[in-house]
C-alpha cells in the first residue's frame, strides 16, 4: 500500500470512529419513568436523585446539607495518593466506615452530614461511593450559578477506611497543602479551582461559639464573592483552642479560613485566586473539571457517565462581583504581582452583617 493509499485508509477509519463516537454520545434511552438519559444503566439513578432532593436537601435547597454533601465528597475522595497506600479515593469509605474516619481531627463537623445521609443511603441500592458523589453533584446543583457537575456511576463498595492525615486542615501551611494535593494528583491551579466550593460554605467547628459562620456574604449562591472577600485586608486570629485556623474578616458575621487567606496571598496561587474574581465562567469551568477528577480518584475507568441525571443548576441573578457595602478598593490586599486587582463596584448602602447559615 502506498503512503497516499494508507493515509486515505486511515482517514476513512478515523471518520468512521468519530461517527460512531458521535452516535454513542447522542444516544438517548427513555426510562420506564419517562426520564431520558444517555445510558439505560443510569435510569435507576433518577429515583435516587428525587429521594436526595426530598429527604436530604429539603426540596432542592442550597442549604447546610447541600454544602456539607459537597464537603463530604472532598473528605472522602482525598483519601488517596498517586503513590499508593492512602485509601481508596472516591469510594464512599467516609460513609461506610464512618466510625473510623469521623475520629480524624480534619473530619470534625462531618458527623452531621453523615448522620443525615446514612438513612437516605440505606433506602437506595447504591454503593456508598456512588451515593456520596451523587449527593455532592445533586446538592451543588441546588446552588444558583453552580456548574452541572459530572457524575460517573458504578463504584465498588469500599474495602477499608482511608488512613488519617489525608485531609488538609485550615492550620496547614501552604507548602503542606500543596504537597498533600500533589500527592493526590492535583496541581496548585486545581486546588484554587476546588476551593471555589467555599463560596457555598460555612464553618460550625472552627469556632464553636459561632456555628454556621459563612465564608462569604452569599453562601447560598455559587458566585465569585468568596474570591473577592478573602482578598480584603485582615489579620490572623490569635489562634487558640477552637478558633485556631481562623482569620478575622472585616465583614461582620463572616469567617475566613487561615488556609484560604494564605492561599489567596501566596505567590504560587495568588494570581489564580484573583483570576476567579468576577469570572463566573472561568470559576465554574475549572471547578467542574477539578471535581470530575476528584470524583474519579482511585476509581476504574469502567464507570459509566451518568452526568445527565444531575439537575441543571438555577442561573445566577446578579452576575457581577462587588465589594460589600462600606468597602472600597483601599480595603483590598491584592497579592498578584502580575496583574492589579480588578475594579469592582461597591454594593450601595450601609455596612451589613452576614447572617449565619441556618441548620448549622
Ligand atoms: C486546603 C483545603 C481545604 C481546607 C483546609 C478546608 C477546610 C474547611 C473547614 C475547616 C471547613 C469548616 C468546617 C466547620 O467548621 O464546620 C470547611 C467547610 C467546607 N469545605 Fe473545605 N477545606 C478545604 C478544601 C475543600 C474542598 C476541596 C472542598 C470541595 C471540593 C471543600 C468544601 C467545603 C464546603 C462545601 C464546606 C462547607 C460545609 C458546610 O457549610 O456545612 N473544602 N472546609
Amino acid at each position: 500500500m502506498s503512503f497516499t493509499q494508507l493515509s486515505a485508509f486511515v482517514s476513512v477509519v478515523l471518520a468512521a470512529t468519530q461517527l460512531s463516537n458521535a452516535v454513542a454520545v447522542n444516544k438517548r434511552v427513555t426510562c420506564a419513568d419517562g426520564n431520558v438519559t444517555a445510558n439505560a444503566v443510569c435510569c435507576q439513578l433518577f429515583p435516587a436523585v428525587a429521594n436526595l432532593q426530598q429527604n436530604l436537601f429539603d426540596g432542592a435547597q442550597c442549604g447546610e446539607e447541600a454544602h456539607s454533601a459537597l464537603r463530604l465528597s472532598f473528605h472522602d475522595a482525598i483519601g488517596f495518593s498517586i503513590n499508593g497506600g492512602k485509601g481508596g479515593g472516591a469510594d464512599g469509605s467516609i460513609l461506610a466506615f464512618n466510625s473510623t474516619e469521623l475520629q480524624f481531627h480534619a473530619n470534625s463537623g462531618i458527623d452531621d452530614i453523615v448522620a443525615g445521609q446514612f438513612p437516605v443511603f440505606q433506602t437506595t441500592n447504591l454503593t456508598a461511593g456512588d451515593f456520596v458523589h451523587l449527593a455532592a453533584a445533586v446538592g451543588t446543583a441546588n446552588c444558583p450559578g453552580a456548574p452541572q457537575l459530572d457524575f460517573f456511576f458504578g463504584r465498588a463498595p469500599p474495602v477499608a477506611p482511608a488512613p488519617d492525615l489525608t485531609v488538609p486542615e485550615p492550620t496547614d501551611s501552604v507548602d503542606a497543602i500543596i504537597a498533600r494535593f500533589a500527592d493526590a494528583g492535583f496541581a496548585p491551579d486545581e486546588i484554587v479551582a476546588l476551593l471555589s466550593s467555599h463560596t457555598v460554605a460555612a464553618a460550625d467547628v472552627v469556632d464553636v461559639t459561632i456555628p454556621g459562620t459563612p465564608f462569604d456574604s452569599t453562601p447560598f449562591t455559587f458566585d465569585t464573592q468568596f474570591f473577592v472577600e478573602t482578598q480584603l485586608k485582615g489579620t490572623l486570629f490569635p489562634g487558640n483552642g477552637s478558633q485556631s485556623g481562623e482569620v478575622l474578616s472585616p465583614i461582620p458575621g463572616e469567617m475566613r479560613l487561615q488556609s484560604d487567606f494564605e492561599l489567596s496571598r501566596d505567590s504560587r496561587t495568588a494570581c489564580l485566586w484573583q483570576a476567579m474574581v468576577n469570572d463566573q465562567t472561568r470559576m465554574t469551568t475549572q471547578f467542574k473539571a477539578a471535581m470530575h477528577k476528584l470524583e474519579l480518584l482511585g476509581q476504574p475507568d469502567t464507570l459509566v457517565d451518568c452526568s445527565d441525571v444531575v439537575p441543571v443548576p438555577p442561573a445566577l441573578n446578579a452576575m457581577s462581583a462587588a465589594l460589600p457595602a462600606g468597602f472600597s478598593a483601599a480595603d483590598v490586599q491584592g497579592a498578584c504581582q502580575a496583574t492589579p486587582f480588578p475594579t469592582l463596584p461597591t454594593i450601595p448602602g450601609p455596612e451589613t452583617s452576614v447572617p449565619p447559615v441556618p441548620g448549622s
